[in-house]
Formats: C-alpha cells, structure tokens, sequence
C-alpha cells in the first residue's frame, strides 16, 4: 500500500489520493463511473470516423474505441453504444470504412459526434468508395475497408471485430489524437513536453 501511494505521488490533493488508493486495491467491488472517467482521461486515442450506407444514406460516427488486433489475419476492433444509431445500422457480415482523422480534421469528428442534422448534409465530404462500396474519406491520415466477423456484448458498449479488406495511409499525413478531454496531435503533445521542459529548467 505506502509502495502504491509512493507510486502515485504525483496525485497531489488528499481527496484524490485515497479516491486512487481506493480504487488500487479494491478488486471486487465496480469502480464509480467518475472515477472511470478520470483514468480514462489519462488514455491517449486517435479519432476515427467509422462510415457506412444506410438505406441510400451515408452515415459516418466518431469513435476513439479502435484498436488494431492481429496482423494475420490483419483484424480490427471498435465498441459502439448499444444505445446508438450507428449500433443498430452496422450488422455482423456487413462491411464498413473506418477513417483515421488528420489532425486538421476536428470538426469532422466534432460534426458526427453530435445527433443534429449536419450529420447527413455531407456533399462538402472528399469521399471515395472502398473496393466494396463504403464511403471513405480522401483525405483521412488512413482509411481502411473492414468486413465484420464478430460481436461481443460488453457492457453498455459492443464490440465489433473485422478484417481489414482494403487499406491506404497519406505517408505525410499526421494523425488527430483525444487525451483529457480535448483534441491534440502529436505535434500538440510534442510542444506540450517542450514548454514543461523548458518551464522545469528555470
Ligand atoms: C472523441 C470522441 C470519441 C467517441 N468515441 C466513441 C466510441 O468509441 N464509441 C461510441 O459508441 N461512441 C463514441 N463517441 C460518441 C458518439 O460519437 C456520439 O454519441 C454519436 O452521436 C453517436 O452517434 P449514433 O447515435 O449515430 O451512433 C465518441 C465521441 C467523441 C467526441
């Protein structure tokens, strides 16, 4: 226990302190949804937009919950709201694009994370259609075509796996990243560390 609060000197207030230490080493009890937040806040994510055809309809949703899986085969996974549009719309079997966002593209991933009715005018989008037909975005970091072979119920969320079909990365592209509850990139990150560097050399 004195090595695990050692650990976490870092936290500072004495209220987060033994919120942490509680959570530390209370293994069977659920943690609290705020205190989950608050770790969550600590993981680092690139932005994508999954999109797919929706009854004639493109739809496309903002996400931080992909994860490459396995190279052979080459797998992928990402977890939707069960409560969500986009979990009713996307089905085991079916194919979707997932576009990994460019740092200069954050009212993309703010424009579909929302539910207003800016979600379907998408005729400003630069679109191109995967090898099976799903919208994918040109100017992405790096889109990928993904046929879905799975679905796990899991919690609130699904998770859904699938094998990427089709890929292509811009080489110069440079990805946009979520951490702490606001947009970064790793330019942002890079100039982040610099001003604490510079800050602690004074
Ligand atoms: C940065 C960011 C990441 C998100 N990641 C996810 C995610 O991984 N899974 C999810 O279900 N919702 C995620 N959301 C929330 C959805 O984008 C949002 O609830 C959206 O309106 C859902 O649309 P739908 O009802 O069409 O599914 C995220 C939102 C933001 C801003």
């Amino acid at each position: 226990m004195q090595d695990a609060q050692r650990h976490m000197g870092v936290i500072t207030a004495r209220a987060q302190m033994v919120t942490f230490t509680r959570a530390l080493i209370t293994e069977t009890d659920m943690i609290r949804p705020d205190l989950f937040k608050t770790v969550m806040r600590k993981h680092a994510a690139s932005v994508v937009l999954i999109s797919l055809g929706v009854n004639g309809r493109m739809h496309f949703m903002t996400a931080t919950s992909f994860t490459p899986v396995s190279l052979e085969p080459p797998l992928v996974l990402f977890c939707l709201h069960r409560n969500g549009d986009t979990h009713d719309f996307v089905r085991v079997g079916s194919t979707v694009g997932i576009n990994l966002l460019s740092q200069d593209q954050e009212a993309l991933s703010r424009r579909f994370a929302s539910k207003g009715p800016e979600r379907y005018e998408v005729s400003d989008l630069h679109l191109v259609p995967s090898p099976d037909g799903v919208p994918l975005l040109s100017k992405a970091c790096a889109s990928m075509e993904v046929k879905l072979n799975e679905k796990h119920k899991a919690g609130d969320h699904s998770i859904f796996v699938g094998q990427i079909t089709w890929a292509a990365a811009q080489s110069e592209a440079s990805p946009l990243l979520y951490h702490s509850g606001r947009y970064t990139s790793i330019a942002g990150v890079a100039t982040e560390r610099t001003l604490c560097s510079e800050a602690s050399s004074r």
